[in-house]
């Protein structure tokens, strides 16, 4: 069975992303939606430089300009549509995707099965 992890779309209102937890078979994955030229792109919330969280604990995984997600602990920059690192240490890396469903009010964000890929 999959997980999922539901946010209302009324979260995105002037944000550019949000953050979420979720279980996938005991295990805490955390991760992060962006609202970018109408669609919405979720990813794991783990920077591939380190396996550190990308808002190294305060809640902040944009850039100066919330127009890309920023690594606060090196600075890595990963694009909102494509999860790839752009600048940084680890360019060319990707965040990890996961799938994401509009219900309609909400977005529905498929977890991996398999723990191992979290
Ligand atoms: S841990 Fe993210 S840029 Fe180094």
């Amino acid at each position: 069975m999959k997980c999922a992890v539901a946010i209302p779309k009324s979260e995105f209102i002037n944000k550019a992303a949000v953050t979420f937890e979720g279980d996938v078979g005991g295990r805490l994955v955390q991760g992060v939606v962006a609202f970018a030229g109408g669609r919405y792109f979720a990813y794991q919330n783990l920077c591939k430089h380190v396996p550190i969280n990308l808002d190294c604990g305060d809640g902040n995984v944009l850039n100066e300009e919330g127009t890309r997600f920023q690594c606060h602990m090196h600075g890595a920059i990963y694009e909102f549509e494509t999860g790839e690192c752009t600048a940084g240490p680890c360019v060319g890396a990707q965040l990890n995707t996961f799938t994401v469903i509009d219900d309609g009010s909400r977005i529905v964000v498929e977890l991996p099965e398999n723990p191992e890929l979290v």
